[in-house]
């Protein structure tokens, strides 16, 4: 067996919005190839800042961020554009399909952009997430659970080795954001993909290998954010943090 080993790495993490305080108040991080890592988090603590700063969207106040052992940093503009197109994939709350393309033509011009067009690999990729026979749709004729499966596809299709997603199911009802988020931890698990997603949904604690949680701008790991998502799902005034005292924030 190969040896484990870390597809990304966060040193230290800051970011600071100028005066409104720091959304990221040192994050460190380790995220082990292959696997499917939950964060869990409130609103407004900072998950969306992260995502970005590990994609190299937004560059952090300071610290550090490796992807596959690249700093982030030391890639500069052009090298982070070309490691977002070649070796990451996105997933959004929106989707973010390209309306004027086909599902077919936005995943193919996934493919076009890392320098690998391939046009059966993006039939076989839509395919895979019981998409055939979808490929001629465009965005507004798919309901938002084809749409979705759609951007896995696309993000996908260039068999990345990290795949971003930012609450993956936010805007689907529960029932077809299971079902999506199922096949987007399958798939990934199936290519190889890592997969660190943010998440208000419960499922996650099924699919997911570990949980995060964001707390005001610093990370702690395990279930705690889960358990309390889980029972304010089901109607429980569990809002306080279970398992002892969160002494990070403060
Ligand atoms: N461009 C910005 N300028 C100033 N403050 C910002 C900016 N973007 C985010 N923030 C602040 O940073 C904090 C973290 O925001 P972030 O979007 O990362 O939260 P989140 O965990 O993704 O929340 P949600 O679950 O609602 O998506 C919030 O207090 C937010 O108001
Ligand atoms: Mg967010």
């Amino acid at each position: 067996m190969e040896h484990s080993h870390a597809i990304l790495r966060v040193q230290d993490l800051w970011r600071e919005y100028g005066e409104s305080g720091a959304a990221l108040r040192g994050v460190h991080l380790e995220v082990e190839a292959r696997s499917v890592v939950a964060l869990y988090g409130t609103s407004g603590s900072g998950k969306t800042t992260l995502l970005n700063l590990l994609a190299g969207l937004d560059r952090p106040t300071r610290g550090r961020v490796e992807v596959g052992g690249q700093d982030l940093e030391a890639l500069g503009e052009k090298g982070r554009t070309l490691l977002r197109r070649r070796r990451l994939g996105f997933v959004f709350q929106f989707f973010n399909l390209l309306p004027t393309l086909t599902a077919f033509e936005n995943v193919y011009l996934s493919l076009e952009l890392a320098g690998t067009p391939n046009r059966s690999a993006a039939r076989e990729a839509l395919a895979s997430l019981g998409l055939a026979g979808k490929e001629r749709r465009y965005p507004h004729e798919l309901s938002g659970g084809e749409q979705q499966r759609v951007a896995i596809a696309r993000a996908l299709v260039k068999k990345p080795a990290l795949i971003l997603a930012d609450e993956p199911t936010g805007n689907l009802d529960t029932r077809t954001g299971d079902d999506v988020l199922d096949l987007l931890a399958g798939r990934c698990r199936e290519v190889g993909a890592t997969l660190l997603m943010a998440t208000h949904s419960a499922r996650v604690s099924r699919v997911a290998d570990r949980i995060l949680c964001m707390v005001d701008g610093v990370l702690e790991e395990g279930a705690r954010c889960a358990d309390t998502q889980e029972a304010t799902t089901e109607g429980s005034s569990a809002r306080g943090l279970r398992a002892g005292d969160p002494s990070a924030s403060g």
